[in-house]
């Protein structure tokens, strides 16, 4: 029998629920934070000051410890894990956090036992990963933030918490804000991109829509920044490698992203698996005591990633468990996950004075103070309502919210002859291992997302629109990656009637993701050898890639009429894309990251310095001794900020309110822009600075401003940006953050390569 839900996502795609308007209306409804909080059951509880010292005091050295201890259940495992059962240290009182129960049944009993059992019932906090979605799959933060839209992803984080909150969730893991330059790390996709700037505005859409306006509201839940820190630039792109780099780049361009989440009130915050600069970041004092919660005063918790702890022993940093758990608490680390150290080891090495009471309190009393803004004292079973649970699973607004968000991340990157949107008389062969696919398309890290028989399909997507498919086939041809060439013949005999071929192609969401760091980051397996033989049919080929990460896609550029860069879509990604190819929605995606050529040019990102010998192009006099390649160019086959709408966009008139300004004062910058081409659409204007000359070497280009547009066709707009000091500020040579007086260009336009450019003095 069919279920419930699959049965309401078949309503919902024969509802024909009108996009923009339902899009508005959920962003006005969930973002407006309308919900309200029942008050009246609950028991009046101290103030939290008050509360915590009180119990504080009532608490045993051991119930300090019990409380950084984290285990997991049986839930996703990422990882070795500590081996104990985990009900049996909860039956004995023995557990502060539980990482992985999920389901407002599940979660109820095991809050039930643990208070029980807990001399001072002190209420669990359950963990889960939630990344990009709860049981709605949104499309994977590389591609959310390839919206450039930070409302779309506040609106995609606060369903997520809507649902998990109402499975028992009181915290996630999200967001990952560690900048990436390298699409060989798999984790890319958890990300926002390679710019700060980018990666700002969608950590703290993050962290407003997991953690709402008041934490105590049943449907927020807390977030948590991760991974601290520079995880993101581990060496070679493999995942868990060494990080070495200098403290201005990690303030730069690794630390802003994690520093704004905690202006926007972030409660947690996740150590990383790597190190930096010879010092692994689970007992990074300076990191964690200095400026987490020294400079930036962070009042939250800091847990650990998984068996960072013990990792340490291997790092080569402490010579056993012991050692290692009192180097990270003494760091300042809250919550052991899953570890076991901190339970095991943590009294023997207080009662040796290696750790002290008063760090062992302030430990705790970050993990109560979390627990009280939770509401947890107040109602410990808050969050476990299996009614609430029902209802509001992948609710049909959920669902329509999902579809909306994919549709705004997917990026147009080439459309030869404006082959695209597609024409619905046309024979249409669709082809590709990923054309029916229902389980790769919510993307990795995806936990607890329904897969098959639930997400939509491009396959589902492109029924649904049609409504009639007498003239299109669908053919897998190829697997994603195996050797099997048995279905190609069919799939080419199909393509060879047809008046357009679509390929649907890319990677399988294991392929990125934790632990799917790649040195080919091709099309894998026979994908490409079959496109080879679809393009001899002679037949205008439509490529959509599905993918964790930024593809090498050089052969695909050149030999491809189109190609829609899809991402991982999410649980309506199909609907997305179908809605995408016909024309009903108008391709409005930049990327979030560079796309290189070819893997030898990793790492690759827009804001890099300028060099000594800095190479012009081919139209450079001197082509020897340039800071080039000589077997490729340096550019990126498609730049940061780059993507194209079926309509076109002219940008003129760049102006500058003045050509200075002083330290004080502000600049204004705007650019008329005019939609040129036929159809309505979206665009993204980005503003670029260039800081000619400084005391220490500034990138070619750096984001400072962006603003997505809509222009109907014909229509012109004038976009304004403001510029002041403060967005000029770097780590000068003393490391002071500060604007230098000098020369200054702006450039603005639609991507990193940005064309219209005008010049500023700042001075004193
Ligand atoms: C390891 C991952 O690195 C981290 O991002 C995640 O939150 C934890 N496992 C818990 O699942």
């Amino acid at each position: 029998m069919e279920n419930t839900r699959v049965q309401l996502i078949r309503k919902l795609k024969n509802s024909g629920m009108q996009n923009k308007l339902v899009f508005v209306f959920l962003l006005a409804s969930f973002l407006g934070y309308s919900q309200k909080k029942d008050n009246s059951k609950m028991p009046k509880i101290k103030p939290k000051e008050v509360f915590v010292a009180e119990l504080m005091s009532k608490m045993t050295i051991e119930e300090k410890i019990y409380q950084t201890v984290q285990f997991t259940s049986d839930g996703t495992i990422t990882g070795p894990k500590s081996g104990d059962n985990y009900i049996s240290r909860i039956q004995q009182g023995k557990v502060g956090s539980v990482l992985n129960a999920t389901g407002a049944k599940a979660t109820r009993e095991i809050q039930r036992i643990n208070l029980e059992n807990s001399r001072l019932k002190i209420p669990l906090l359950f963990g889960q990963d939630v990344i990009h979605g709860f049981k709605t799959i949104f499309p994977i933060n590389l591609g959310m933030a390839s919206s450039w839209d930070p409302k779309a992803v506040e609106l995609a984080a606060r369903i997520a918490a809507t649902e998990a909150s109402a499975a028992g969730v009181h915290w996630t893991f999200a967001p990952m804000v560690d900048i990436s330059r390298d699409p060989r790390w798999g984790r890319v996709s958890e990300g926002s991109g390679e710019d700060s700037f980018l990666g700002i505005q969608m950590a703290v859409a993050n962290v407003k829509g997991f953690q709402g306006d008041d934490l105590s509201k049943n449907n927020t839940i807390l977030a948590c920044t991760k991974h601290f820190a520079a995880y993101g630039a581990a060496e070679a792109g493999r995942d868990y490698n060494t990080v070495d780099m200098s403290e201005r780049v990690l303030r730069e361009t690794y630390l802003p992203a994690f520093k704004a989440t905690v202006d926007a009130g972030v409660k947690t915050f996740m150590t990383s698996f790597n190190e930096i600069s010879g010092v692994p970041s689970t007992a990074n004092k300076f990191l964690i005591r200095d400026v987490l919660k020294g400079e930036w005063n962070f009042n939250g918790l800091v847990v650990t990633d998984y068996t960072g702890i013990n990792e340490m022993v291997a790092h080569g940093f402490a010579a056993d468990d012991k050692q290692a758990g009192e180097l990270a608490m003494n760091a300042g680390v809250d919550i052991d996950m899953v570890g076991g150290i901190f339970m095991n080891n943590l009294k023997k090495s207080f009662e040796e004075g290696k750790v002290s009471l008063e760090q062992i309190d302030a430990a705790c009393k970050r993990i109560l103070d979390v627990k009280y803004d939770l509401g947890l004292f107040e109602d410990p079973y808050r969050y476990c309502d299996e009614k609430r649970e029902q209802a509001t699973t992948n609710k049909p607004e959920f669902l329509e919210a999902s579809l909306e968000v994919a549709k705004k991340s997917l990026v147009l990157l080439k459309n030869n002859n404006h082959i695209l949107p597609l024409n619905t008389n046309q024979k249409i062969a669709f082809v590709g291992p990923l054309v029916s696919d229902e389980f790769n398309i919510i993307g990795s890290w995806a936990a607890l997302g329904d897969r098959n028989g639930f997400a939509t399909s491009v396959k589902e997507g492109v029924a649904n629109y049609l409504k009639n498919t007498a003239n299109v086939t669908f053919d897998q041809g190829v697997e994603i990656k195996s050797n099997n060439r048995d279905g190609i013949q069919k799939a080419l005999d199909n393509a060879k009637n047809a008046d357009i071929i679509v390929a649907v192609m890319g990677e399988g969401e294991n392929m990125s993701g934790e632990a799917g760091s790649q040195t080919n980051i091709d099309l894998p397996g026979l994908q490409k050898e079959f496109l080879s033989e679809l393009k001899k049919l002679g037949k205008p080929i439509v490529l959509v890639v599905l993918n964790g990460r930024p593809l090498t896609l050089s052969w695909e550029n050149e030999n491809m009429d189109a190609i829609l860069e899809a991402w991982w879509p999410g649980t309506r990604g199909g609907d997305a894309i179908a809605q995408t190819l016909f024309g009903a929605n108008n391709p409005n995606g930049k990327l979030s990251m560079s796309f290189p050529r070819n893997v030898g040019q990793l790492p690759i990102y827009y804001n890099h310095k300028n060099t000594g010998r800095p190479y012009l192009g081919k139209s450079d006099p001197e082509q020897k001794y340039k800071s080039r390649y000589t077997d490729a160019d340096n550019s990126p086959l498609y730049p940061f900020g780059f993507g194209l709408s079926y309509t076109t966009f002219e940008y003129s008139n760049l102006k500058l309110s003045s050509d200075k300004i002083k330290f004080d004062e502000k600049l204004k910058v705007s650019i008329e822009l005019k939609n040129t081409g036929n159809y309505d659409g979206q665009e993204v204007v980005q503003l670029y600075i260039r800081d000619l000359v400084g005391s220490v070497t500034r990138p070619i280009r750096e984001l400072k401003g962006f603003e997505k547009i809509e222009i109907k066709k014909g229509e012109t707009k004038t976009v304004s940006f403001e510029i002041s000091s403060e967005d000029l500020k770097f780590y000068n040579l003393d490391m002071k953050h500060t604007a230098e007086v000098g020369d200054f260009d702006v450039f603005v336009g639609g991507s990193s390569d940005a064309d219209h450019q005008a010049s500023f003095q700042l001075i004193k």
